[in-house]
C-alpha cells in the first residue's frame, strides 16, 4: 500500500512484507512540524542521529545523546499519524553489549512511542539484534557506511568496493539472519547494492546505494538544501532552502519589505494577479509552490495534481520574482 493511501502506521513486519514491491519510502525528521509534513508521504520516519549536524551544530553524530534522542523522538511522535518511526540509538548506548542495548532500546521505545530503533554494525551486532527481537524490540540495522564508525572508516567514503564488498555481504546476510525487519545500505556500489538485496529476504533501504534498493530513505534537511555543511553527491535537492535563507536575511536587514505568495502550481491568471499585487506592495516577493497533501480527500486526486514548476517558472518570468 502507498503512504498516502494509509490512515494508521505500519507495523515493523508491514515494512518487512514490502520486500520486492512498491518501494519504501522514508526520510528522517527531528521536530514536530517536519513530521507533520513527513507523515503523509512516508512509510517511516527516522528520527535519525544526523539531528546532531543537522540541528545541534556537532561536527559528526558521536556527540549525539540518549536525552537528545528523547527529545526529538517525542517531538517527532507528535507530528506523526500515519507513518511508523524509527528512532537512532546513539553511539555509546548499545555497543558495549546485549544487555545495555536492551536498556536504552526499551528506555528509546517506552517514552518516543517509536515503532522501532535502528542501530549501526553487521556481523558485529548481530548478536545484540537477535536479543533485541527476542524481547519485542523490532530492529533496523545500518550497514555500509556507518557514521558514527567515522574516525575508523576514514572518512564519510564509499564502502564495501572491491574485496570488502564480501564483508559488506556478510554483515547483510547476519543482521537479516538476527531478525532485522530491514537494513539501510548507506553509500554501497549500485552492483553490491543490487546483490545485497536479492540475496536477503528483509527490505534494503537505500542512501546514497542504488534505485535497486527496496527503498530510499534521505536526510531531510539535506533534500531540502537546509543543512549545506556537508553535501553528499548522491542527494538530490529538492529545494534550496539555505540559500533562501540567507537571501530573506538580507532583505530584512535592508529594510526591504518581502511579500509571500504561497501556491500549489498549476499557475493561471489568477495566481498571476495575486502576484502582481505583491509586486505593487512590496520590494521583494517571494512566490511558493508546495503540493500540500493535507488539501486534497483522496490519494488519487493528490497523485493527479498537475505538477508544471517549469511552466510555472517560465510564467513568474516577467515578474522577476
Ligand atoms: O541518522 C540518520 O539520519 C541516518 C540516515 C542517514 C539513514 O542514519
Amino acid at each position: 500500500m502507498s503512504a498516502t493511501a494509509r490512515k494508521t502506521a505500519p507495523l515493523p513486519d508491514d515494512i518487512r512484507a514490502m520486500k520486492g514491491g512498491t518501494p519504501i519510502v522514508s526520510l528522517t525528521a527531528y521536530t514536530t512540524p517536519m513530521a507533520q509534513m513527513m507523515d503523509a508521504q512516508c512509510d517511516f520516519v527516522l528520527v535519525g542521529d544526523s539531528v546532531g549536524m543537522v540541528l545541534h551544530g556537532l561536527p559528526s553524530t558521536l556527540g549525539v545523546t540518549m536525552d537528545m534522542m528523547e527529545m526529538h523522538g517525542k517531538a517527532v511522535a507528535r507530528g506523526l499519524t500515519s507513518a511508523m518511526m524509527v528512532i537512532d540509538m546513539p553511539f555509546g548506548s548499545y555497543e558495549e553489549g546485549r544487555e545495555q542495548a536492551f536498556r536504552n532500546a526499551a528506555r528509546l521505545m517506552a517514552e518516543t512511542g517509536a515503532g522501532a530503533v535502528k542501530l549501526e554494525g553487521g556481523v558485529a551486532m548481530a548478536d545484540t539484534i537477535a536479543f533485541l527481537v527476542a524481547r519485542g524490540i523490532p530492529v533496523m540495522a545500518h550497514i555500509g557506511l556507518t557514521p558514527q564508525s567515522i574516525n575508523t572508516l576514514g572518512g564519510y567514503k564509499v564502502q564495501g568496493r572491491g574485496d570488502a564488498g564480501a564483508a559488506l555481504m556478510a554483515d547483510a546476510r547476519a543482521v537479516a539472519q538476527a531478525g532485522a525487519f530491514a537494513v539501510v545500505l548507506e553509500k554501497v556500489p549500485e552492483t553490491l547494492a543490487n546483490d545485497i538485496t536479492h540475496a536477503i529476504d528483509i527490505p534494503t533501504i537505500g542512501i546514497g546505494a542504488s534505485a535497486g534498493c527496496d527503498g530510499q530513505i534521505l536526510v531531510v534537511d539535506d533534500m531540502l538544501g537546509l543543512f549545506t555543511a556537508i553535501k553528499a553527491k548522491f542527494v538530490k535537492r529538492y529545494a534550496e532552502l539555505g540559500e533562501l535563507r540567507a537571501m530573506t536575511r538580507a532583505w530584512h536587514r535592508a529594510g526591504e519589505p518581502i511579500g509571500v505568495v504561497p501556491t500549489m502550481g498549476a499557475h493561471h491568471d489568477g495566481h498571476l494577479s495575486l502576484v502582481a499585487r505583491a509586486k505593487d506592495m512590496s520590494d521583494r516577493v517571494i512566490v511558493t509552490i508546495f503540493v500540500n497533501p493535507k488539501q486534497f480527500n483522496t490519494p488519487e486526486d493528490l497523485e493527479n495534481y498537475p505538477r508544471t514548476e517549469h511552466e510555472d517558472a517560465r510564467k513568474l518570468g516577467r515578474f522577476a520574482v
